[in-house]
């Protein structure tokens, strides 16, 4: 056995390693690439996998599921009391099932992220981006040093999403204090508390819509729900999933692309001289720190054989998209931050029948707000060193909490 193997209680999911995880996951790699972790607490198995190969076959086997009801229930027993009771309401989605569930509420949500649907979507997002740029070259210009993240990233993904379903611009702050209350409270009975309220308001809206349809995604979901094609407990849970899905890890993707475009002045002044770059950039952003450490911890459902080690039946399988990002095997000097790269199948928006239902319109906004930050500031700087940047303490969401720039040369 390797010296990584032995370090039972090493647990590469730790807040520590949140902000640079990449030097733990080449040594995971290189020395324990199925790495077995016995979570202290609960006594529950998790073996991360970091070499690309293995994430993209877990990912792609049937034998690996995300429903703990799959699993007999002595094997599903240990795992039952660490679920978060209080989230069990809004577990019903497509991120959280597997076939034939999932293939069922995942063919009603796909074509609101269809290509024509982000066409429309697009237009609003240079918009709106156009009108927060403004809002930071005004702080920049009364002498303040605007931050990315609260004055552009943090605002945008949430409109965006909630436009999706006709939700009025005035209820978003609404859906920001109950998501924050939700993944921040203390207790089951605050998550439960604000998860209620979530559900009244999703339940007002949909006796709206059945009133007076529009055509908006949630019009489409209470017309599918009135033809027995999804259940009222899938509707709120499959809405709160894509107001949320979709609202940090866009933070997160434009955080991290502007961080990693000032870490590296070289790359930024190609993408100044070549705006066109704006594409691959965001992929290369997705690959070499992206927003999303791990996949959805997974349940092996049969015993599974990785070649170095075997999953017994009943393990947690984490996939680590961001390990995968910087194999060797795949990627070419996977430490070099190249705008340009090619090819890259990052693995950053998952992969195979959970890949990200909304990965186009995260793109859209990604480009655009990223886009037009390098555009519009030509003389940006970190106003902080990169280096005491808080970052969030989630390797699931991964991100810089602040981002302060200072704008004029
Ligand atoms: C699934 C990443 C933005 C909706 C996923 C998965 C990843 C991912 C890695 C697969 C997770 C797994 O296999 O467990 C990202 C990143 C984003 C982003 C990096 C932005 C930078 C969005 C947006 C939406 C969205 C904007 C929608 C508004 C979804 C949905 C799923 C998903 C619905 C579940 C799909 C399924 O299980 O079939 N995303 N996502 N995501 N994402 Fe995203």
């Amino acid at each position: 056995m390797t010296a990584i193997a032995q370090e039972q209680a090493f647990d590469p999911a730790d807040p520590l390693h949140v902000p640079d995880p990449h030097p733990l996951f080449h040594r995971m790699r290189e020395q324990a690439p199925v790495y077995r972790q016995v979570a202290p607490n609960s006594g529950r198995v998790f073996w991360f996998l970091t070499r690309y190969a293995d994430v993209q076959r877990a990912l792609l086997d049937p034998g690996i599921g995300r429903q703990l009801d799959r699993l007999p229930e002595e094997l599903a027993a240990p795992h039952r009391r660490w679920e978060n009771d209080a989230l069990a309401m809004v577990r019903r989605n497509v991120f959280n099932l597997d076939p034939p569930d999932h293939t069922r509420l995942r063919r009603l949500i796909t074509p609101a992220f269809g290509a024509r649907a982000v066409a429309e979507l697009e237009r609003s997002v240079g918009r709106v981006v156009g009108d927060l740029a403004d809002g930071m070259a005004a702080t920049a210009a009364a002498g303040g040093e605007p931050d990315v993240i609260e004055a552009l990233a943090l605002p945008l993904p949430i409109l965006v999403v909630a436009d999706l379903f006709g939700f009025p611009a005035e209820d978003r702050a609404l859906f920001r204090r109950w998501s924050d209350e939700m993944v921040a409270g203390r207790n089951g009975l605050e998550t439960r508390r604000s998860g209620m309220k979530f559900v009244a308001y999703i339940t007002r809206k949909i006796a709206e819509r059945r009133d007076r349809p529009g055509g908006d995604l949630l019009s489409q979901l209470a017309e599918a729900e009135a033809a027995g094609g999804i259940t009222r407990y899938e509707l709120i849970s499959s809405v709160f999933q894509l107001l949320f899905a979709g609202d940090e890890t866009t933070v997160n993707l434009i955080g991290i692309g502007v961080l990693e475009l000032l870490r590296h002045p070289g790359q930024l002044a190609r993408l100044r001289a070549h705006p066109e770059l704006i594409g691959p950039a965001v992929e290369e952003v997705l690959r070499y720190n992206g927003p999303v450490g791990h996949s959805r911890p997974l349940f092996a459902l049969d015993d599974v054989d990785f070649g170095d080690a075997v999953v017994p039946r009943g393990d947690i399988i984490v996939p680590v998209l961001l390990a995968a990002g910087r194999d060797p095997a795949v990627f070419p000097r996977p430490d070099l931050f190249d705008i340009a790269r090619s090819p890259n199948r990052h693995l950053g928006f998952g992969h195979g029948i959970h890949f990200c239902l909304g990965a186009a319109l995260a793109r859209v906004q990604a480009r655009a707000a990223i886009g037009t930050l390098v555009r519009r500031f030509p003389d940006m700087n970190l106003a902080a060193d990169p280096a005491t940047l808080e970052w969030t303490d989630d390797l699931f969401l991964r991100g810089p909490r602040r981002l302060p720039l200072r704008l004029l040369g």
